[in-house]
């Protein structure tokens, strides 16, 4: 039984203008459905707009085209941009991308003289500009975004440079340290997320157009002309590497994704000590939701769906690099697929940072809770072991051995080492004391780890104003 073939004439659609001249048939819808990008790629309009903008001025200064035919072409090109801004522009899916739909708008507006921008040009070093240009945007939002959640933190590390509280490991009460140290640890991730984007910024700034489809041109062009116009530092090297590299997009992602890892890490802590176990912190009605059933609710949405969100960052750089992996040189229709994750991951960590920013602000701090859970879980054992070597000169490893023999004393007896009676003590250690009692209070604690980096209320401030100067 033979069956006739799924594109019939209904489901064809006409033939592409811009490229079709080869073509007896147009595509399948399905054909135009899979192919077509503008749906997404319609975002790098302006980019698109630039670089043509760019391109044209460099083929009119080389005498490639006329400079009637230029002037015409970048005044058509800032008509195209604003119908776009205004939102008067009529996408069209069989026009396939952003760069076919504005340079068919183009010809609309200007006739056959639109047609000669495309010289000693190809959509693929078209695109790789275009997307380059987007991600450097991108970086710079994302960068002036983490500064601004950094000021946040560092403005409430200020306020609780001296507000104790328990330091944990596994979660678990640990040593106590002050609640402005533990801000500071997210600035310093988030300064190192900083310099993530700026390296990715760096190797990104060079300039693709003039690769042409994937070998350079037999045209005259000046690369350096294009390159500088677009504030790239400097043409890409190499004509097949310009249009096939997306190291670009994947660093921008891989940036991306350690830095959404980082904001979960942050979300995961407030969403812990917003509980009434903890109670830490408080939220503000303004980030958080009430249930529909129970009305006593009150649940830290923002910081859940920050913590969320992080699985589509990271899902976004898997997804490109998967699509990336396979693809011989130099450029495939594969690529399209880097701009939806790139966009999707922009958006992500913008809201997810912005929100993050506002609850930082917004968050109140229960001093005296944190101050009564840094009394629970022995946290100065290790001041009490410390205190053993440095006034016994005993070894540490027997000093850590002695204060645990302590701790289970005063676990037994349901007392904090603290309130552990002088006698009980030297009945395990005939060596001790008073005066270690002296460093068995969690303000001394804190106030005794000077250290440079330490949590002591003097080193906080030092690191607070460091930071300003640093980040800010
Ligand atoms: N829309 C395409 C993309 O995003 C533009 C480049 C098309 N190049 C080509 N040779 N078909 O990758």
């Amino acid at each position: 039984m033979t069956s006739k073939p799924r594109s019939s004439r209904k489901t064809t659609r006409s033939i592409n203008p811009m490229w079709g001249g080869r073509f007896a048939a147009g595509p399948d819808r399905l054909m135009e459905k899979i192919n077509a990008s503008i749906a997404f790629d319609k975002r790098l309009y302006r980019q698109d707009i630039t670089a043509s903008k760019a391109h044209c001025a460099m083929l009119v200064g080389q005498k490639i085209i006329a400079r009637k035919d230029g002037a015409a072409i970048a005044a058509g090109l800032d008509r195209v941009l604003e119908e776009i801004e205004r939102d008067r522009f009529v996408f069209k899916t069989e026009l396939e991308d952003i760069h076919l739909n504005v340079e068919a708008r183009l010809a609309e507006l200007i006739g056959p003289a639109a047609g000669r921008l495309h010289t000693a040009r190809s959509r693929n070093d078209q695109v790789a500009t275009d997307v380059r240009l987007w991600v450097r945007d991108a970086i710079d939002a994302t960068d002036a975004a983490l500064r601004d959640l950094q000021r946040a933190l560092i403005e409430k590390a200020e306020r609780h440079a001296a507000t104790v509280m328990p330091g944990f490991t596994h979660l678990q009460p640990a040593q106590p340290v002050t609640l402005g140290h533990h801000f500071l640890a997210y600035v310093e991730m988030i300064g190192r997320d900083r310099g993530r984007f700026a390296d990715a910024r760096r190797r990104l700034n060079e300039c693709p157009l003039g690769a042409a489809a994937l070998a350079g041109t037999s045209f005259p062009i000046d690369r350096r002309r294009t390159a500088a116009a677009l504030g790239f530092d400097r043409p890409a090297a190499n004509s097949l590497d310009a249009v096939s590299d997306r190291d670009f997009a994947l660093e921008f992602l891989s940036a991306s994704a350690i830095a959404a890892v980082h904001l979960s890490r942050l979300a995961e802590e407030l969403v812990l000590w917003c509980t009434p176990q903890f109670g830490f912190v408080g939220l503000p009605d303004s980030f958080t939701t009430g249930s529909s059933i129970m009305p006593q609710k009150k649940n830290p949405d923002a910081a859940e769906l920050v913590r969320g969100k992080t699985g589509r960052v990271l899902g976004a750089l898997l997804g490109l690099l998967t699509v990336i992996k396979g693809l011989p040189l130099t450029y495939s229709k594969d690529m399209q697929e880097d701009k939806e994750p790139v966009f999707d991951a922009a958006d992500t960590i913008a809201i997810a940072i912005a929100a993050m920013t506002g609850m930082v602000s917004a968050l109140t701090v229960d001093a005296a809770r944190l101050r009564a859970a840094a009394d629970v879980g022995f946290v100065t054992a290790t001041d009490l072991a410390d205190w053993l070597v440095r006034v016994l000169a005993m070894p540490f490893r027997k000093a850590h051995h002695v204060t645990g023999t302590l701790v289970r004393l005063a676990e037994e007896r349901g007392v904090d080492l603290a309130r552990l009676p002088l006698a009980e003590m030297q009945r395990v250690e005939p060596g001790i004391t008073r005066d270690v009692f002296r460093v068995l209070t969690v303000e001394r604690a804190v106030a005794s780890r000077v250290s440079e980096g330490g949590t002591a209320p003097v080193r906080v401030r030092a690191a607070c104003r460091r930071a300003r100067r640093r980040f800010l």
